[in-house]
């Protein structure tokens, strides 16, 4: 036998059956979006590698540890997207998007590529849904992407969830924060992992991102930013929780929250549900990455929701379709049959036909094996008659439909 082929290890194949959760969130995700003024955008899956290195960040375990470079025939380095908002953050600035709309809202699906450990929720290739929001500094922009995500996550009957969230603070509370961490490091430096003693020189904020155990223990005592944030920073973050307070929200603050990306200032959260260690989104504000990456000073925020891991999470009963088994007897049937039956389709009904010649007894233990309920039938003497022999496979009760009827029954059926 010729050798198998499997899927590429930490990518995987969402099958028929997920697929049908999936497309549920992703409607309830679109339409939560739209409803908040969010426009689709489509960006490309492939970038510019400095996109990320000047937006991610030089120093994130992304960047340096998880992305797909390549050269194209043309020697341009490129990358597969770890994230989108460095694409959306381009596209915005290639299209002058800013010149359009004084707040512009945008909202993106599609895969994300990091070249990460594989293991429970975390993959090489997953899928996000994300938001952004260019032009608005209040934090009341920063509340709008907590309200619609709480939206879709009640609307998917996930009750048990928190949103973590912190400030980073702006470049100034940044750097004054960063010397008295590096202050507060630079003792147990020797027990820090080889990365964090590099972050130490490098972007020490990065060390609170530290997913090793020991690096852990000795940030659970590091000082804390909020204790050096600046007036404006400040309120800024006291503005956001009260806006959450008065939207019911359930958060819980975390000092230690910095987030995988380099680019955020003030605001930071993160969406976890049940006792999972994984976020199953995250987001905040990024004041500065548009003009980092060449634009007009804009204030953005945003947030990613990852798709397999929330997916892999609720609980969601997705009603099957009801289906409707055509079959038909003999080449005649067959060669008749069909264009009777196309031209009597109704949008969004699902009608099957099984084009394979088969006794009935056998079409039916196929239909019984599968869950099929309704079955048509068409033989010569149907035919002969204008008509399809409809089998009920739940009663077994069967009656004739007239050819001229059969989108209305089709209809009936769907109804019933
Ligand atoms: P992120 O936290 O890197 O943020 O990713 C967002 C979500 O994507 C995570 O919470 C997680 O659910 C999912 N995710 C990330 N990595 C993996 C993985 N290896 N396997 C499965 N799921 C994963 C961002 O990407 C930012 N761009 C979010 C953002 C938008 N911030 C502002 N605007």
């Amino acid at each position: 036998m010729a050798e198998q082929i499997k899927a590429v290890r930490g990518m995987r194949d969402i099958l028929p059956e997920e697929v049908k959760i999936w497309q549920t969130v992703e409607s309830i995700a679109f339409q939560t979006l739209e409803a908040f003024g969010f426009e689709e955008i489509r960006v490309p899956v492939v970038e510019e590698l400095k996109l990320f290195q000047r937006s991610v960040g030089s120093f994130t375990d992304i960047v340096q540890k998880e992305m797909y470079v390549f050269k194209d025939k043309g020697n341009r380095i490129l990358a597969l997207r770890p994230e989108a908002t460095a694409s959306v953050v381009r596209a915005y600035l290639e299209h002058q998007l800013y010149t359009k709309r004084k707040i512009t809202r945008l909202y993106y699906a599609g895969p994300m590529f990091r070249y990460d450990r594989p293991q429970k929720g975390r993959y090489r290739q997953f899928f996000q849904i994300g938001a952004e929001i260019f032009g608005g500094k209040s934090p009341y922009f920063d509340a709008e992407l907590i309200v619609i995500l709480a939206k879709i996550i009640e609307k998917l009957n996930v009750s048990n969830y928190v949103f973590e969230t912190n400030s980073v603070g702006c470049d100034a509370c940044k750097i004054s924060y960063g010397i008295k961490l590096k202050q507060f490091l630079e003792p147990a430096k020797d027990r820090l992992c080889q990365d964090c003693q590099t972050r130490l020189q490098g972007n020490v904020l990065r060390v609170l991102d530290c997913k090793v155990i020991s690096c852990r223990e000795i940030i659970k005592e590091a000082p804390v930013i909020q204790d050096v944030l600046c007036d404006d920073c400040r309120k800024h973050q006291e503005n956001f929780y009260t806006t959450l307070d008065d939207n019911k929200i359930h958060y819980k603050k975390n000092p230690y929250l910095v987030r995988g990306l380099d680019y955020y200032t003030k605001t930071v959260f993160e969406l976890k549900i049940g006792e999972e260690e994984n976020a199953v989104a995250g987001g905040g504000r990024y004041d500065n990455l548009v003009s980092e990456l060449g634009g007009p000073e804009t204030p953005a925020a945003g947030f990613a929701i990852g798709m397999d891991r929330l997916c892999a999470l609720i609980n969601l009963e997705v009603k099957r379709k009801k289906e409707i088994c055509v079959i038909f007897l003999g080449q005649h049937a067959l060669q008749k049959g069909t264009a009777i039956l196309n031209s009597s389709r109704v949008d969004g009904i699902k009608i099957v036909a099984d084009y394979e010649q088969r006794p009935l007894k056998n079409h039916l233990k196929i239909a019984d094996r599968e869950g099929v309920k309704h079955i048509l039938i068409l033989g010569d003497n149907e035919l002969q008659k204008q008509i399809f022999l409809y089998k009920n496979m739940s009663n077994g009760s069967q009656k004739e439909i007239k050819f001229s009827e059969l989108s209305k029954f089709f209809k009936e059926i769907d109804n019933a």
